[in-house]
């Protein structure tokens, strides 16, 4: 006789008398579905290349790049036990999800790391709709690199798609880049190379999208369709061109923006866009998705190809998505003031900065890996960068003193940009993640309103290892 599985023992149970009898313990997270952390190949590069081994996340199977697409309700559970078959210890980041500060995979500031062979029960409820995604928070500039990410897509409150002025149909496309060697395999031995993290962070030689080089996506002549944009990347800033789709904005970093036609999509490392893009009628059209490595040379990424039966065209008019109502506004009458200051990297550097209590020089610092520094503070983990009262508005001003662009993202909570005096930021825009250009100025404002330790660190995530990183707390 075989042994019952516990699922089916329980339903037993239930139907005879009554599962709440059972001592609650010990069935606790029982039935959490598993996130599964593991070695495994991906066909990165294009077909005749051997796979690449990589690491991966599965829910069910074998593992991928991108992880599975996590999809949930707004206002319902996110609920997975982290299974760790690694050889190295990790935890899980639920990346611009404003959830209770224990499930927040921060190691080590809001969990320890999961040793490989070992679980952790993620268990927490999405608040807002919108594009957001998962990655490994433990020694991330080697596991993200590694291909630890997935989407995690929470779903719209009120009817959005197929309204009128709506897309008919949405695709989630992951951007990443991946530094592959001639066999395509990642190359190995560069995480913590400080050349790299005193430049712009370590950049890759190969973008996916979806886990692919040069994929070919369809589109149905006429239609409408919003694509989730997600940059998984550990250093690269991408900016996209959708040349003859016109594409519009409808959302930054989950959160919804009037719809606004744009000439290129700016992503961050970490950043989400929503889009709408509308095919031509025309059934042979094709137009590549087209990236700016950063120098102005336009390369394709991946083809949009038209084909199938025509669907009627929209209107002109994009339908806004439904507004949040879960977020509270600045009170910008007296805020609590906070200054961030970044100074180091190439060419600038910085004369001294605090590593772990000791004030030392840059070479110094440099020889304990810190490049960078948080208001004169490398690597700042002994102290929080600032306390908030609960509920408070914080008015953030950071200062970009170094010759680079940085990604800065704050855990936790959603804010509002102000000011800015470069120009990579709309004033009035939400985000949780912001790019801040070489000498910017730029305020941010907040609500505290989520206890707990959040981490605030760059996103070039060369940067935050090796000192651009620093947390604060909401009590
Ligand atoms: Cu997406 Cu602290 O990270
Ligand atoms: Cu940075």
């Amino acid at each position: 006789m075989t042994q019952p599985s516990r699922r089916t023992f329980l339903t037993g149970t239930a139907s005879l008398a009554g599962a709440a009898l059972l001592p609650k313990a010990l069935f606790a997270g029982a039935d959490l579905p598993v996130l599964r952390a593991a070695e495994s190949t991906a066909q990165l590069a294009p077909a005749g290349y051997p796979r690449t081994p990589v690491w991966t996340y599965a829910t069910e199977g074998a593992g991928t790049v991108p992880g599975p697409e996590i999809r949930v309700a707004a206002g319902s559970r996110v609920q997975h036990r982290l299974v760790n078959d690694l050889p190295q210890p990790t935890a899980v980041h639920w990346h611009g999800i404003r959830i209770e500060n224990a499930m927040d995979g921060a190691a080590p500031l809001t969990q320890a790391p999961v040793p490989p062979g070992q679980s952790f029960d993620y268990d927490f409820v999405a608040p807002a709709p919108g594009t957001y995604w998962y990655h490994a928070h433990n020694r991330s500039t080697e596991q993200v690199a590694r291909g630890l990410a997935g989407p995690l897509i929470v779903e719209d409150r009120e009817p959005w798609l197929g309204e009128p002025g709506a897309a008919s149909r949405e695709l989630t496309l992951v951007l990443d880049d991946w530094l592959l060697d001639a066999d395509a395999a990642i190359v190995e031995d560069r995480w913590d190379d400080l050349h790299a993290a005193a430049h712009g962070g370590r950049m890759g030689n190969t973008v996916t999208v979806n886990g692919n080089a040069y994929p070919e996506l369809t589109l149905r002549p006429g239609e409408r369709v919003r694509l989730r944009l997600i940059n998984t990347a550990t250093a690269r800033i991408m900016q996209l061109d959708l040349p003859g789709l016109s594409p519009r904005l409808i959302a930054l970093d989950g959160h919804p923006v009037p719809p606004r036609a744009m000439e290129t999509i700016l992503l961050g490392p970490a950043q989400r866009a929503d889009v709408v893009i509308d095919a031509p009628l025309d059934p042979d059209w094709q137009t590549t998705l087209l990236l700016d490595p950063g120098n102005d040379e336009w390369v394709d990424i991946a083809t949009f190809a038209v084909s199938g039966e025509s669907l009627t065209p929209a209107k002109a008019d994009v339908r806004p998505l439904p507004a949040w109502r879960t977020l509270p506004a600045p009170v910008l009458a007296n805020p609590q003031r906070e200054t961030l200051l970044m100074e180091g990297g190439a060419m600038r550097g910085m004369r001294e900065a605090v590593y772990r209590g000791d004030t030392m020089d840059f070479r110094e610092l440099a020889s304990n890996g810190m490049v960078w520094a948080f208001n004169g503070i490398a690597h700042g983990m002994d102290a929080p960068m600032f306390r908030a009262a609960l509920g408070r508005t914080v008015h953030l001003e950071m200062t970009n003193r170094s010759m680079f662009p940085h990604a800065i993202h704050l855990h936790g909570h959603h804010f509002e940009v102000l000011r800015r005096s470069g120009a990579f930021n709309m004033p009035g825009d939400v985000r949780d993640t912001v790019l801040i250009g070489a000498d910017e100025t730029l305020e941010i404002a907040f609500v505290a309103d989520n206890p707990g330790v959040w981490m605030l660190h760059c996103h070039m995530l060369s940067h935050q290892a090796s000192g651009m990183m620093g947390w604060f707390e909401v009590a």
